[in-house]
Protein backbone atom coordinates (compact mmCIF):
# COMPACT_ATOMS: atom_id res chain seq x y z
CA UNK A 1 0.00 0.00 0.00
CA UNK A 2 2.51 2.78 0.95
CA UNK A 3 4.04 2.34 -2.31
CA UNK A 4 1.26 3.54 -3.58
CA UNK A 5 -0.36 6.36 -0.97
CA UNK A 6 2.20 7.51 0.73
CA UNK A 7 0.65 8.24 4.23
CA UNK A 8 1.95 12.18 5.95
CA UNK A 9 1.41 13.60 9.40
CA UNK A 10 3.68 14.03 12.50
CA UNK A 11 0.78 13.43 15.19
CA UNK A 12 -1.93 11.71 15.27
CA UNK A 13 -4.60 14.41 14.12
CA UNK A 14 -2.20 14.80 10.24
CA UNK A 15 -1.76 11.03 10.26
CA UNK A 16 -5.49 9.72 9.98
CA UNK A 17 -6.60 12.85 8.32
CA UNK A 18 -3.79 12.09 5.86
CA UNK A 19 -5.47 8.21 5.54
CA UNK A 20 -8.93 10.02 5.56
CA UNK A 21 -8.00 11.50 2.15
CA UNK A 22 -6.72 8.37 1.10
CA UNK A 23 -9.62 6.54 1.80
CA UNK A 24 -11.96 9.76 0.02
CA UNK A 25 -10.23 9.88 -3.18
CA UNK A 26 -10.02 5.91 -3.57
CA UNK A 27 -6.05 5.82 -3.08
CA UNK A 28 -6.81 3.60 -0.19
CA UNK A 29 -9.80 1.44 -1.66
CA UNK A 30 -12.10 -0.52 0.34
CA UNK A 31 -9.95 -3.67 1.60
CA UNK A 32 -6.26 -1.78 1.42
CA UNK A 33 -3.60 -3.09 4.09
CA UNK A 34 -2.48 0.30 6.46
CA UNK A 35 1.28 -0.46 7.28
CA UNK A 36 1.98 -2.33 10.66
CA UNK A 37 1.81 0.51 12.93
CA UNK A 38 5.84 0.19 13.88
CA UNK A 39 6.74 0.06 10.06
CA UNK A 40 4.66 3.37 9.92
CA UNK A 41 6.21 5.04 12.73
CA UNK A 42 9.53 4.06 11.89
CA UNK A 43 8.69 5.81 8.18
CA UNK A 44 7.59 9.19 10.09
CA UNK A 45 10.17 9.18 12.68
CA UNK A 46 7.10 9.30 15.41
CA UNK A 47 6.06 7.17 18.53
CA UNK A 48 4.08 4.14 18.00
CA UNK A 49 1.90 5.26 20.19
CA UNK A 50 0.99 8.16 17.80
CA UNK A 51 0.12 5.88 14.70
CA UNK A 52 -1.98 3.41 16.83
CA UNK A 53 -3.39 6.79 18.19
CA UNK A 54 -4.61 7.64 14.41
CA UNK A 55 -5.57 3.91 13.59
CA UNK A 56 -7.82 4.13 16.84
CA UNK A 57 -9.38 7.17 15.47
CA UNK A 58 -10.00 5.76 12.20
CA UNK A 59 -11.14 2.82 13.69
CA UNK A 60 -13.80 4.24 15.93
CA UNK A 61 -15.35 6.29 12.95
CA UNK A 62 -15.41 3.03 11.41
CA UNK A 63 -12.96 4.04 8.35
CA UNK A 64 -10.68 0.60 9.24
CA UNK A 65 -10.84 -2.46 11.09
CA UNK A 66 -8.71 -4.39 12.60
CA UNK A 67 -8.73 -8.34 12.37
CA UNK A 68 -6.16 -9.46 14.64
CA UNK A 69 -2.90 -11.23 12.38
CA UNK A 70 -4.31 -9.67 9.31
CA UNK A 71 -3.79 -6.52 10.24
CA UNK A 72 -5.56 -2.71 9.93
CA UNK A 73 -7.45 -2.73 6.59
CA UNK A 74 -9.66 -0.01 5.24
CA UNK A 75 -13.50 -1.36 5.50
CA UNK A 76 -15.81 -2.21 2.97
CA UNK A 77 -17.69 0.70 2.80
CA UNK A 78 -16.15 3.19 4.71
CA UNK A 79 -18.42 6.16 5.86
CA UNK A 80 -16.24 9.05 4.22
CA UNK A 81 -16.71 7.66 0.45
CA UNK A 82 -17.70 10.95 -2.08
CA UNK A 83 -20.12 8.81 -3.95
CA UNK A 84 -21.76 5.18 -2.98
CA UNK A 85 -21.56 3.86 -6.75
CA UNK A 86 -17.71 4.17 -6.09
CA UNK A 87 -17.90 2.17 -3.48
CA UNK A 88 -19.68 -0.93 -5.68
CA UNK A 89 -17.69 -2.55 -7.90
CA UNK A 90 -18.38 -1.46 -11.76
CA UNK A 91 -21.06 -3.23 -13.02
CA UNK A 92 -19.77 -5.68 -15.95
CA UNK A 93 -21.71 -5.27 -19.48
CA UNK A 94 -23.19 -8.61 -20.43
CA UNK A 95 -23.64 -9.66 -16.63
CA UNK A 96 -27.02 -10.19 -14.54
CA UNK A 97 -26.74 -8.66 -11.81
CA UNK A 98 -28.26 -10.29 -8.35
CA UNK A 99 -25.79 -8.90 -6.02
CA UNK A 100 -28.34 -5.39 -5.54
CA UNK A 101 -30.71 -6.60 -2.91
CA UNK A 102 -32.89 -4.30 -4.96
CA UNK A 103 -37.00 -4.77 -5.06
CA UNK A 104 -38.02 -5.66 -8.27
CA UNK A 105 -39.08 -2.00 -9.75
CA UNK A 106 -41.10 -3.98 -11.98
CA UNK A 107 -43.90 -4.80 -8.64
CA UNK A 108 -43.23 -1.08 -7.24
CA UNK A 109 -46.26 1.01 -7.35
CA UNK A 110 -45.99 3.52 -10.33
CA UNK A 111 -45.81 7.44 -8.30
CA UNK A 112 -47.35 9.24 -10.51
CA UNK A 113 -51.36 8.63 -10.05
CA UNK A 114 -50.30 9.34 -6.24
CA UNK A 115 -48.40 12.60 -6.91
CA UNK A 116 -50.84 13.69 -9.28
CA UNK A 117 -53.28 12.79 -6.76
CA UNK A 118 -51.33 15.02 -3.98
CA UNK A 119 -50.49 17.61 -6.18
CA UNK A 120 -54.59 18.01 -7.13
CA UNK A 121 -55.39 18.35 -2.88
CA UNK A 122 -52.28 20.19 -2.01
CA UNK A 123 -53.50 22.66 -0.06
CA UNK A 124 -51.72 25.69 1.40
CA UNK A 125 -48.05 25.10 2.45
CA UNK A 126 -46.84 23.90 5.17
CA UNK A 127 -44.31 26.06 7.83
CA UNK A 128 -42.65 25.00 10.60
CA UNK A 129 -45.06 24.95 12.98
CA UNK A 130 -47.15 22.79 10.92
CA UNK A 131 -44.75 19.76 10.77
CA UNK A 132 -44.59 16.73 12.74
CA UNK A 133 -46.41 13.07 12.24
CA UNK A 134 -49.64 13.76 10.36
CA UNK A 135 -52.51 12.08 12.61
CA UNK A 136 -53.86 10.08 9.62
CA UNK A 137 -51.01 8.61 9.42
CA UNK A 138 -50.28 7.43 12.76
CA UNK A 139 -53.86 6.57 12.89
CA UNK A 140 -53.14 4.11 9.53
CA UNK A 141 -49.69 2.83 10.81
CA UNK A 142 -51.09 1.96 14.34
CA UNK A 143 -54.55 -0.01 12.52
CA UNK A 144 -51.75 -1.83 10.43
CA UNK A 145 -49.28 -2.37 13.55
CA UNK A 146 -51.89 -3.82 15.70
CA UNK A 147 -53.31 -5.97 13.47
CA UNK A 148 -50.07 -7.49 14.12
CA UNK A 149 -49.66 -7.46 17.95
CA UNK A 150 -47.32 -4.36 18.09
CA UNK A 151 -48.49 -2.33 20.31
CA UNK A 152 -48.35 1.31 18.86
CA UNK A 153 -49.21 3.81 21.51
CA UNK A 154 -45.94 5.84 21.35
CA UNK A 155 -45.73 6.20 17.46
CA UNK A 156 -42.86 9.06 15.55
CA UNK A 157 -41.75 8.51 12.01
CA UNK A 158 -37.74 8.21 10.75
CA UNK A 159 -35.94 8.10 7.17
CA UNK A 160 -36.13 4.73 6.26
CA UNK A 161 -35.21 1.87 9.08
CA UNK A 162 -31.58 2.51 9.00
CA UNK A 163 -31.85 6.40 10.26
CA UNK A 164 -34.09 4.72 12.36
CA UNK A 165 -31.50 2.23 13.99
CA UNK A 166 -29.38 4.95 13.84
CA UNK A 167 -31.43 7.25 15.84
CA UNK A 168 -31.87 4.49 18.41
CA UNK A 169 -28.54 3.51 19.04
CA UNK A 170 -27.10 7.33 19.27
CA UNK A 171 -29.66 7.86 21.63
CA UNK A 172 -29.38 4.73 23.88
CA UNK A 173 -25.11 3.95 23.62
CA UNK A 174 -22.00 5.63 23.51
CA UNK A 175 -18.65 4.70 20.89
CA UNK A 176 -17.36 1.34 22.50
CA UNK A 177 -20.72 -0.05 23.72
CA UNK A 178 -21.42 -3.61 22.37
CA UNK A 179 -24.20 -4.41 20.03
CA UNK A 180 -25.51 -7.66 19.06
CA UNK A 181 -26.26 -8.21 15.79
CA UNK A 182 -27.24 -11.38 13.67
CA UNK A 183 -24.20 -13.16 11.85
CA UNK A 184 -24.64 -13.05 8.80
CA UNK A 185 -26.70 -10.00 8.81
CA UNK A 186 -27.38 -6.53 6.71
CA UNK A 187 -24.16 -5.16 5.66
CA UNK A 188 -25.60 -1.34 6.07
CA UNK A 189 -26.32 -2.27 9.68
CA UNK A 190 -22.72 -3.81 10.23
CA UNK A 191 -21.50 -0.18 8.23
CA UNK A 192 -23.48 1.85 10.40
CA UNK A 193 -22.30 0.36 13.62
CA UNK A 194 -18.73 0.82 12.68
CA UNK A 195 -19.55 4.13 11.98
CA UNK A 196 -21.15 5.07 15.53
CA UNK A 197 -17.72 3.98 16.52
CA UNK A 198 -19.91 0.78 18.95
CA UNK A 199 -18.70 -2.80 18.78
CA UNK A 200 -20.53 -5.72 17.05
CA UNK A 201 -21.21 -9.13 18.49
CA UNK A 202 -22.31 -11.50 16.19
CA UNK A 203 -25.21 -13.67 16.68
CA UNK A 204 -25.56 -17.13 14.63
CA UNK A 205 -28.96 -17.25 12.31
CA UNK A 206 -31.07 -19.48 11.37
CA UNK A 207 -34.35 -20.17 9.61
CA UNK A 208 -36.07 -19.48 12.81
CA UNK A 209 -34.18 -15.47 13.61
CA UNK A 210 -31.50 -15.63 15.91
CA UNK A 211 -30.53 -18.13 17.86
CA UNK A 212 -31.03 -18.62 21.67
CA UNK A 213 -27.68 -19.62 22.80
CA UNK A 214 -25.77 -16.66 20.81
CA UNK A 215 -28.10 -14.02 21.86
CA UNK A 216 -28.00 -14.96 25.68
CA UNK A 217 -23.75 -15.44 24.95
CA UNK A 218 -23.75 -11.72 23.12
CA UNK A 219 -25.56 -10.92 26.51
CA UNK A 220 -22.99 -12.14 28.43
CA UNK A 221 -20.57 -10.78 26.42
CA UNK A 222 -21.88 -6.98 27.73
CA UNK A 223 -24.58 -6.35 24.27
CA UNK A 224 -26.20 -2.71 25.22
CA UNK A 225 -28.34 -3.34 22.65
CA UNK A 226 -29.89 -5.97 20.08
CA UNK A 227 -31.25 -5.65 16.77
CA UNK A 228 -33.34 -8.24 15.24
CA UNK A 229 -35.03 -8.57 11.81
CA UNK A 230 -37.70 -9.72 12.14
CA UNK A 231 -38.64 -11.45 8.93
CA UNK A 232 -36.75 -11.78 5.37
CA UNK A 233 -33.64 -11.47 6.78
CA UNK A 234 -30.55 -9.55 4.85
CA UNK A 235 -28.97 -12.11 3.58
CA UNK A 236 -30.12 -15.35 4.97
CA UNK A 237 -34.14 -14.92 4.77
CA UNK A 238 -35.25 -15.76 8.01
CA UNK A 239 -37.97 -15.22 9.81
CA UNK A 240 -38.65 -15.48 13.44
CA UNK A 241 -41.15 -18.15 14.37
CA UNK A 242 -43.22 -18.27 17.23
CA UNK A 243 -41.49 -20.67 19.19
CA UNK A 244 -38.61 -18.78 18.92
CA UNK A 245 -40.05 -15.33 19.82
CA UNK A 246 -41.06 -17.16 23.12
CA UNK A 247 -37.47 -18.46 23.57
CA UNK A 248 -36.20 -14.94 22.79
CA UNK A 249 -39.08 -13.22 25.39
CA UNK A 250 -37.79 -15.39 28.14
CA UNK A 251 -34.33 -14.89 27.97
CA UNK A 252 -34.91 -10.97 26.90
CA UNK A 253 -36.84 -10.62 30.32
CA UNK A 254 -33.61 -11.07 32.41
CA UNK A 255 -32.10 -8.11 30.65
CA UNK A 256 -34.17 -5.32 31.58
CA UNK A 257 -31.24 -2.41 30.16
CA UNK A 258 -31.56 -3.94 26.91
CA UNK A 259 -32.41 -1.68 23.88
CA UNK A 260 -34.35 -4.32 21.50
CA UNK A 261 -34.54 -2.63 18.12
CA UNK A 262 -36.84 -4.95 15.33
CA UNK A 263 -36.43 -4.15 11.72
CA UNK A 264 -39.59 -5.08 10.07
CA UNK A 265 -38.45 -4.18 6.93
CA UNK A 266 -40.34 -6.75 4.51
CA UNK A 267 -43.71 -6.26 6.49
CA UNK A 268 -46.22 -6.24 3.76
CA UNK A 269 -43.96 -8.68 1.41
CA UNK A 270 -43.55 -11.46 4.13
CA UNK A 271 -46.67 -13.90 3.40
CA UNK A 272 -45.36 -15.11 6.96
CA UNK A 273 -46.84 -14.12 10.33
CA UNK A 274 -45.11 -11.56 12.39
CA UNK A 275 -44.07 -12.73 15.78
CA UNK A 276 -42.81 -9.97 17.67
CA UNK A 277 -40.42 -9.17 20.49
CA UNK A 278 -41.97 -5.75 21.01
CA UNK A 279 -42.29 -5.11 25.27
CA UNK A 280 -39.86 -7.87 25.98
CA UNK A 281 -37.48 -5.35 27.97
CA UNK A 282 -38.26 -2.12 29.27
CA UNK A 283 -36.33 -0.43 26.12
CA UNK A 284 -37.70 -1.31 22.85
CA UNK A 285 -38.67 -0.08 19.13
CA UNK A 286 -40.00 -1.98 16.52
CA UNK A 287 -39.35 -0.60 12.77
CA UNK A 288 -41.68 -0.73 9.87
CA UNK A 289 -40.19 0.65 6.34
CA UNK A 290 -42.04 1.44 3.26
CA UNK A 291 -38.83 0.70 1.21
CA UNK A 292 -39.36 -3.03 0.21
CA UNK A 293 -42.99 -3.23 -0.20
CA UNK A 294 -43.25 0.52 -1.90
CA UNK A 295 -40.33 1.83 -3.22
CA UNK A 296 -36.71 2.27 -1.28
CA UNK A 297 -36.87 5.87 -2.56
CA UNK A 298 -39.78 7.12 -0.48
CA UNK A 299 -37.18 6.83 2.81
CA UNK A 300 -39.75 6.42 5.20
CA UNK A 301 -40.03 4.33 8.75
CA UNK A 302 -42.69 3.81 11.11
CA UNK A 303 -41.00 3.17 14.82
CA UNK A 304 -42.84 2.57 17.71
CA UNK A 305 -41.83 1.75 21.06
CA UNK A 306 -41.52 2.52 24.70
CA UNK A 307 -42.20 6.24 25.75
CA UNK A 308 -38.86 7.21 26.31
CA UNK A 309 -37.00 5.18 23.46
CA UNK A 310 -39.66 6.98 21.14
CA UNK A 311 -39.68 10.28 23.13
CA UNK A 312 -35.79 10.45 22.80
CA UNK A 313 -35.88 9.57 18.52
CA UNK A 314 -38.44 12.41 18.30
CA UNK A 315 -37.16 14.80 20.58
CA UNK A 316 -33.56 14.79 18.92
CA UNK A 317 -35.21 14.98 15.75
CA UNK A 318 -36.56 17.78 16.76
CA UNK A 319 -33.30 19.76 17.13
CA UNK A 320 -32.25 18.24 14.06
CA UNK A 321 -33.94 17.33 10.93
CA UNK A 322 -37.43 18.21 12.48
CA UNK A 323 -39.57 15.86 11.02
CA UNK A 324 -40.39 13.67 8.16
CA UNK A 325 -42.06 15.72 5.23
CA UNK A 326 -45.85 16.29 5.64
CA UNK A 327 -45.30 15.29 1.43
CA UNK A 328 -44.01 12.29 2.05
CA UNK A 329 -46.10 11.02 4.68
CA UNK A 330 -49.27 11.67 2.67
CA UNK A 331 -48.06 10.23 -0.37
CA UNK A 332 -46.86 6.99 1.74
CA UNK A 333 -51.02 6.99 3.10
CA UNK A 334 -52.26 7.35 0.04
CA UNK A 335 -50.36 3.97 -1.32
CA UNK A 336 -51.59 2.14 1.86
CA UNK A 337 -54.73 3.52 1.28
CA UNK A 338 -55.47 2.31 -2.35
CA UNK A 339 -56.42 -1.51 -2.75
CA UNK A 340 -54.42 -1.56 -6.44
CA UNK A 341 -51.41 -0.98 -4.34
CA UNK A 342 -52.44 -3.43 -1.92
CA UNK A 343 -53.13 -6.01 -4.92
CA UNK A 344 -49.42 -5.33 -6.52
CA UNK A 345 -47.53 -5.38 -2.97
CA UNK A 346 -49.75 -8.78 -2.79
CA UNK A 347 -48.76 -9.86 -6.56
CA UNK A 348 -45.00 -9.22 -5.37
CA UNK A 349 -44.97 -10.95 -2.56
CA UNK A 350 -46.00 -13.82 -3.90
CA UNK A 351 -43.88 -13.82 -7.52
CA UNK A 352 -40.84 -13.46 -5.35
CA UNK A 353 -41.68 -16.28 -2.97
CA UNK A 354 -41.97 -18.67 -6.10
CA UNK A 355 -38.99 -17.36 -8.06
CA UNK A 356 -36.92 -18.18 -4.16
CA UNK A 357 -38.60 -21.23 -3.62
CA UNK A 358 -37.68 -22.13 -7.08
CA UNK A 359 -34.29 -21.52 -7.13
CA UNK A 360 -33.75 -22.92 -3.68
CA UNK A 361 -35.43 -26.49 -4.96
CA UNK A 362 -32.97 -26.51 -7.79
CA UNK A 363 -30.36 -25.80 -5.81
CA UNK A 364 -31.44 -28.78 -3.50
CA UNK A 365 -31.74 -30.84 -6.54
CA UNK A 366 -28.32 -30.21 -7.32
CA UNK A 367 -27.15 -31.06 -3.45
CA UNK A 368 -26.34 -27.86 -2.64
CA UNK A 369 -27.36 -25.93 0.60
CA UNK A 370 -29.14 -22.98 0.14
CA UNK A 371 -31.25 -20.58 3.18
CA UNK A 372 -34.41 -18.12 1.80
CA UNK A 373 -37.62 -18.82 3.79
CA UNK A 374 -38.82 -15.26 3.16
CA UNK A 375 -37.52 -12.38 1.28
CA UNK A 376 -35.87 -11.24 -1.74
CA UNK A 377 -32.69 -12.80 -1.35
CA UNK A 378 -30.45 -16.92 -0.80
CA UNK A 379 -28.21 -16.96 1.11
CA UNK A 380 -26.01 -19.78 -0.37
CA UNK A 381 -22.68 -21.13 1.92
CA UNK A 382 -20.12 -21.82 -0.19
CA UNK A 383 -16.41 -23.13 0.64
CA UNK A 384 -14.39 -20.18 -0.96
CA UNK A 385 -16.49 -16.82 -1.83
CA UNK A 386 -13.83 -15.26 -3.79
CA UNK A 387 -13.51 -18.26 -5.92
CA UNK A 388 -17.01 -18.57 -6.26
CA UNK A 389 -18.12 -15.36 -7.52
CA UNK A 390 -15.53 -15.47 -10.16
CA UNK A 391 -16.95 -18.54 -11.70
CA UNK A 392 -20.39 -17.13 -11.42
CA UNK A 393 -19.24 -14.09 -13.28
CA UNK A 394 -17.17 -16.16 -15.94
CA UNK A 395 -21.01 -18.12 -16.35
CA UNK A 396 -22.67 -14.64 -16.67
CA UNK A 397 -23.88 -13.64 -13.05
CA UNK A 398 -22.82 -11.10 -10.62
CA UNK A 399 -23.60 -12.09 -7.04
CA UNK A 400 -22.46 -10.13 -3.40
CA UNK A 401 -19.57 -12.27 -2.17
CA UNK A 402 -20.87 -12.91 2.05
CA UNK A 403 -17.93 -11.11 3.44
CA UNK A 404 -20.12 -7.93 3.37
CA UNK A 405 -22.77 -9.93 5.94
CA UNK A 406 -20.26 -11.61 8.01
CA UNK A 407 -18.56 -11.61 11.33
CA UNK A 408 -17.93 -14.73 11.96
CA UNK A 409 -20.45 -16.68 10.53
CA UNK A 410 -19.16 -19.23 7.26
CA UNK A 411 -18.28 -17.75 3.70
CA UNK A 412 -20.99 -17.78 1.56
CA UNK A 413 -22.84 -15.96 -1.49
CA UNK A 414 -25.89 -13.53 -1.76
CA UNK A 415 -28.50 -13.88 -4.61
CA UNK A 416 -30.95 -11.62 -5.02
CA UNK A 417 -33.92 -12.73 -6.80
CA UNK A 418 -35.92 -9.73 -7.61
CA UNK A 419 -34.10 -9.95 -11.28
CA UNK A 420 -34.61 -13.16 -12.18
CA UNK A 421 -37.19 -14.71 -14.15
CA UNK A 422 -38.08 -18.27 -13.82
CA UNK A 423 -36.08 -19.16 -16.60
CA UNK A 424 -33.40 -18.14 -15.31
CA UNK A 425 -33.77 -20.53 -12.64
CA UNK A 426 -32.00 -23.28 -14.52
CA UNK A 427 -28.88 -22.08 -15.81
CA UNK A 428 -28.64 -20.05 -12.57
CA UNK A 429 -28.51 -23.08 -9.97
CA UNK A 430 -26.63 -24.74 -12.81
CA UNK A 431 -23.98 -22.12 -12.63
CA UNK A 432 -23.99 -22.23 -9.28
CA UNK A 433 -23.80 -25.70 -8.61
CA UNK A 434 -20.33 -25.19 -10.41
CA UNK A 435 -19.08 -22.65 -8.32
CA UNK A 436 -19.67 -23.74 -5.56
CA UNK A 437 -18.08 -27.51 -5.70
CA UNK A 438 -15.49 -26.34 -8.38
CA UNK A 439 -13.61 -29.59 -9.71
CA UNK A 440 -10.69 -30.67 -7.67
CA UNK A 441 -7.58 -29.38 -9.26
CA UNK A 442 -5.53 -32.22 -10.97
CA UNK A 443 -2.41 -32.72 -9.41
CA UNK A 444 0.52 -33.45 -11.64
CA UNK A 445 0.68 -37.23 -10.89
CA UNK A 446 -3.14 -38.35 -10.70
C1 LIG B 1 -32.63 -5.91 6.98
C2 LIG B 1 -33.08 -4.66 6.29
N1 LIG B 1 -33.70 -3.72 7.00
C3 LIG B 1 -34.16 -2.59 6.42
C4 LIG B 1 -34.00 -2.36 5.07
C5 LIG B 1 -34.57 -1.11 4.48
O1 LIG B 1 -33.96 -0.02 5.03
P1 LIG B 1 -34.45 1.43 4.72
O2 LIG B 1 -35.80 1.58 5.31
O3 LIG B 1 -33.44 2.30 5.42
O4 LIG B 1 -34.47 1.60 3.24
C6 LIG B 1 -33.32 -3.30 4.30
C7 LIG B 1 -33.07 -3.05 2.88
O5 LIG B 1 -32.35 -3.76 2.23
C8 LIG B 1 -32.86 -4.48 4.93
O6 LIG B 1 -32.23 -5.41 4.23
Amino acid sequence: MSARYQVTGSTAVEISASIESGIRTAALPPGAALPPVRALAADLAVSPATVARAYRELRERGLVATAGRHGTRVRPRPPVAARRSALRPPPVSGLRDLSAGEPDARLLPSLGPHLAALAADAGPPIGYTGGGVLPELAEAARARLAADGVPAAELTLTGGALDGIERLLGAHLRPGDAVAVEDPGWANLLDLVAALGLRPIGVPVDDEGPMVAGVAAALAAGARALVVTSRAQNPTGAAVSAARASALRDLLAGSPDLLLIEDDHAAELARVPLHPLAGATASWAFLRSASKPFGPDLRLAVLVGDETTVARVAGRARVGAGWVSTVLQRLVLGLWRDPAVAALVDRAAASYDRRREGLLAALTERGLRAYGRTGINVWVPVPDETSAVTALRDAGWSVAPGALYRIAAEPGLRITVSPLDDADITPLADALAEAAHPPSPRGFTA
